[in-house]
């Protein structure tokens, strides 16, 4: 059974293969590099665009402007502002503004060279009153393919105003245009690399950060039943890998105990099962010998019946530890007085007690109520009793005894006998762990009567300690809550 089986047996069904996280980063990079490029770009070109725009304007209402100052200075029909404007007209031959005025039936008084010939009086849109309101600015193309913007506006002469001018000037923006056009494609040009380099970016820079993960899947995935005892190598992670990893760690370390705790478990049951049936074996075969008398294959018969008893013990033993131990179990709580419990306990186990020469004394009198399973409390009680005879010899006492305190019951089973052994102390709630196993295999003991006891109290919430001195005696004490419900409504 390969470990590649395996997974593909928990693996959930197939469905649409999720987004590769890399990607997602480098598209998030490269939409905000992206963004931030484009604003980068895009906001000195609006600008750029918006000042010409502007200064093309003011470069055609000053024309007119100088024009009206020319009308205000001297009359419009002297000889001197025909002068002037001649003077002004021909000031305009290296600029990009073209000049004409006219009278107001429509005889040109003055025009820039070859100004007919591209813009003619007729493509003016009708002329507005200089000075008042806005200003209308008309943008054409010329069939030659040249921008032009055009202003058309009225000025009045000083003192006549019925002489009234139309000014038409007109701006070529070609180079402008040119400008704004080469910047623009020196945009695109620039945002789609800078798009491909921020993706391609963006995208290594993901895979660099999330390399790691695949180096710790990559651990992971070769870590099987066989390999429990692999970790991943804490160093060389960022710091939520490095929490992650220890954190997996960590798990693998309580999956590595409890599936050694399993195996040793599912060992020491097949011992355990080993030496009765192999004893029932070769009780059998003895007796099946036809030269056996009556009463010995009698005998035979009855130890056999022993063993398998021990047998039927231990498994009922083992299927109570395996039920307490599903998470879903249900115990049966009622409300029970714990020392009216001991005192049958006592009772039951008097006659036990008289022949092993042991006194069970009950030291509490007042009732102590709990919500408890009877028939659970009353068996971990038994155990802890049957110890306790075990272990004490003649003229020993077991005291028990019951008490409330904060919210729980504390119920102890203490004797006079002969203690455990300080480094046993600690396993003495395992399975099969017996401090001198030959003697209890004498006794009937499986080993398993503590461990049931720590089952149930388990099952009830609560806890079991013993407290032991090798020679003086020992003290078991079970502690459970008092009231499971009311603890869990006031919590
Ligand atoms: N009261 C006690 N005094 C001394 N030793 C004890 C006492 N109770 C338990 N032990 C030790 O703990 C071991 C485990 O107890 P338990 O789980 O009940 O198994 P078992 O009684 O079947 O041997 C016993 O074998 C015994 O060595
Ligand atoms: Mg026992």
């Amino acid at each position: 059974m390969s470990s590649k089986t395996e997974a593909d047996k928990i693996a959930p069904p197939p469905q649409k293969r999720p987004a590769s996280l890399a990607l997602r980063l480098a598209a998030a990079f490269a939409i905000a590099a992206f963004m931030l490029l484009l604003a980068a770009i895009a906001f000195p070109y609006f600008a750029l665009a918006f000042n010409l725009d502007r200064e093309d304007n003011e470069s055609l209402t000053e024309k007119v402007e100088v024009i009206d100052a020319l009308a205000r200075k001297s009359p419009v029909n002297s000889a001197e502002f025909r002068d002037d404007l001649q003077q002004e007209a021909e000031l305009q031959v290296s600029s990009p503004v073209v000049l004409r005025v006219l009278r107001a039936d429509s005889h040109v008084l003055v025009e820039s060279k070859g100004m007919s010939a591209i813009l003619p009086t007729s493509v003016f849109p009708e002329p507005t009153k200089f000075g008042a309101g806005p200003d209308r600015f008309v943008d054409m193309t010329l069939p030659d393919g040249r921008a032009f913007r055009v202003l058309s506006q009225t000025v009045s002469s000083e003192g006549a105003p019925q002489d009234s001018l139309v000014v038409q000037v007109g701006l070529d923006r070609s180079a402008e245009a040119r400008l704004l056009s080469n910047y623009r494609t020196g945009l695109i040009a620039e945002l789609s690399l800078g798009l491909v380099a921020c993706a391609l970016g963006g995208y290594l820079i993901a895979r660099r950060g999330l390399r790691p993960i695949s180096r710790m899947a990559e651990t992971v995935r070769h870590i099987g039943s066989a390999t429990l005892n692999e970790r991943i190598a804490p160093g060389g992670f960022p710091a939520e890998l490095s929490a992650l990893a220890s954190a997996f760690n960590v798990m693998l370390q309580q999956l590595e105990d409890a599936f050694t705790r399993l195996s040793r478990f599912s060992a020491d049951i097949a011992h355990e099962l080993r030496t009765p049936i192999n004893n029932v074996r070769g009780l059998v075969e003895v007796s099946l010998n036809s030269s056996q008398p009556e009463a010995e294959r009698n005998r035979l018969l009855a130890a056999s019946l022993d063993e398998c008893q021990r047998l039927s013990r231990l498994i009922d033993n083992l299927l109570f530890l395996a039920r307490a131990e599903n998470p879903q179990t249900q115990i049966n709580r009622q409300a029970v007085n714990v020392v009216d419990e001991l005192k049958k306990m006592q009772e039951f186990y008097e006659a036990a007690g008289s022949e092993a020469g042991v006194t069970i004394q009950l030291d509490t009198a007042k009732a102590v109520e709990a919500q408890v399973d009877r028939l659970l409390l009353q068996r971990a009680i038994g155990n802890l009793i049957d110890n306790a005879l075990a272990h004490t010899p003649d003229e020993g006492i077991v005291k028990l005894s019951a008490q409330r305190l904060d919210g729980r019951v504390r119920i102890e089973v203490a004797d006079t006998g002969r203690g455990i052994p300080a480094d046993h102390l600690p396993h003495i709630f395992e399975r099969f762990h017996r401090v001198d196993p030959s003697r209890s295999k004498n006794t009937g003991g499986l080993g398993l009567g503590l461990a049931i006891v720590k089952s149930i109290a388990g099952l009830h919430g609560g806890t079991i300690e013993v407290q032991s001195e090798a020679g003086t005696g020992s003290r078991f004490t079970l502690v459970i809550p008092i009231d499971v419900e009311q603890r869990a409504k006031a919590s």
